[in-house]
């Protein structure tokens, strides 16, 4: 039987994982690939102790992609810069690559997507976006007859990990942050994670290829979940929704949304109900229409099968461009800014109790320039917590309206955005 020889780079969750599925799924995979899918190098920092010892090790990755017995690099080191020089001087050796470094794509994605046309390469990315959920092939491969128009994404397992678990439980954002770090879920430094910026790397590559357009990660607006208060989740809960940090994407006339926010969404649609540390990606195609997939976004062997399915498509010879469309065809994302986004809201203030009435508490604090729908109140001694929900509005114009609240009787004001799928 063919072989076809891997060069591991990486031995950590992502690469253990990968090395686990070949040795354990050795003779199905053959079945599917028609090959001997074998890792003949690998490399990290320092070597491991679960490593056949018969496999060569190098602690410096750029030797695999000189090494002639390698076919194929598998690159799970992360970060943008190793793993790019890793990644180029694969490409130009010849060696397919494939990779689960969202970063990498997701920054240097139109750099890439040209150096892989100019050397005939291949580069595998489903484990990227959404661990084990294969959207990246749904979106270049499968949802092709027609145009996706918008999707709606949950994409970081430990962001939804925390959000649901400050809602069940109803504790702060810190306390829940701690556990999720205890279970797994959160990284020591979750910086990348709570800040928004992995969702919005994936959010970047799925955007890229619903668009194909060039990936335009430096141009998206970008909120995380590290100012979500329980006081936010309990009141949009009394309201009827729950919180989710969401990436969009939705085509206005020859524009484009792409946000990454914390938004409300009613607790009826589907995307709410996806808890814990799951990953969800509800799309609607002209044609198809919606469609949901949901499953882990994370773990060894659950982001290491996204990276085996790759090795199969290159040992079947399954092949497509980057993002979708030739490098030549991708077209410059025209972003929409934040400022623009038509819809509703969710206002969070906090009120000065001797001031207010509150017979008529929404009319005299917005004077007639937000409509409110549902509005909700709590007794806080001197003060008064409120929560409303507005009707639609221009976000410019909602910040232009909460610059002006009189100070003595509006204490403090937020806003979240508030989101409705459809489905
Ligand atoms: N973890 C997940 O569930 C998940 C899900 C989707 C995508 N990803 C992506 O997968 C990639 C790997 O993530 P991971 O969680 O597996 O990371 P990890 O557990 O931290 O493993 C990283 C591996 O890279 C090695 N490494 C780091 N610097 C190196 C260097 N200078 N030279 C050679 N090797 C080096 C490390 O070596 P040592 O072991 O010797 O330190 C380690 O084996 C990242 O791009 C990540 O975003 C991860």
């Amino acid at each position: 039987m063919k072989k076809i020889r891997i060069g591991l780079a990486g031995l950590g969750v992502v690469g253990k994982g990968v090395y686990d599925i070949l040795k354990k799924d050795a003779k199905i995979l053959s079945l599917k690939s028609q090959v001997e899918l074998e890792i003949v190098a690998t490399s990290a920092r320092s070597k491991k102790d679960f490593l056949d010892p018969k496999i060569k090790f190098y602690s410096n990755a750029i030797d695999l992609a000189n090494d002639h017995e390698i076919d194929v690099i598998v690159e799970v080191i992360g970060g943008t810069s190793l793993a790019k020089d890793l990644l180029e001087s694969s490409i130009k050796n010849g060696k397919k690559f494939v990779t689960a470094n969202k970063a990498l794509l997701a920054e240097h994605g139109a750099e890439i997507a040209k150096l892989v046309e100019k050397y005939d390469g291949h580069i595998g990315f489903e484990a990227s976006t959404a661990g084990a959920n294969p959207i990246i092939k749904a979106f270049k491969e499968s949802f092709t007859s027609g145009e996706i128009t918008e999707f709606y994404a949950i994409l970081n397992g430990t962001c939804n990990f925390i959000l649901t678990k400050m809602s069940e439980e109803n504790s702060d954002f810190a306390a829940t942050l701690k556990e999720a770090q205890k279970l797994g879920y959160a990284e020591s430094d979750p910086t990348l994670d709570i800040k928004g910026i992995d969702a919005a790397h994936k959010l970047t590559i799925l955007a890229a290829i619903a668009g194909a357009t060039k990936p335009a990660f430096q141009q998206l607006h970008i909120e995380g979940v590290d100012e979500i208060s329980i006081e936010d989740i309990s009141l949009a809960d009394e309201l009827g929704y729950k919180i989710k940090l969401l990436a969009i994407y939705k085509k206005l006339g020859d524009a484009v949304q792409q946000t990454l926010y914390p938004a409300l969404v009613k607790k009826s649609e589907k995307i709410a109900q996806v808890d814990g540390p799951f990953n969800a990606i509800l799309s609607n195609t002209s044609n198809a229409s919606w469609n949901m997939m949901i499953g882990r976004g994370a773990g060894g062997l659950t982001t290491g099968s996204a990276i085996v399915a790759d090795l199969i498509d290159i040992a079947c010879e399954r092949k497509s461009p980057l993002f979708g469309v030739k490098f030549e065809q991708l077209r410059e994302a025209k972003i929409a800014p934040i400022s623009a986004r038509v819809g509703r809201y969710f206002l969070k203030l906090v009120i000065d109790k001797n001031l207010a009435q509150k017979s008529n508490l929404a009319e005299k604090i917005f004077g007639g320039k937000i409509q409110v729908e549902q509005a909700i109140f709590k007794d806080r001694g001197e003060e008064i917590l409120g929560g409303f929900l507005t009707d639609v509005q221009k976000e410019s114009d909602l910040l232009e309206t909460l610059k002006h609240l009189d100070p003595n009787l509006v204490k403090s004001a937020k806003f979240l955005r508030v989101e409705a799928t459809g489905f």
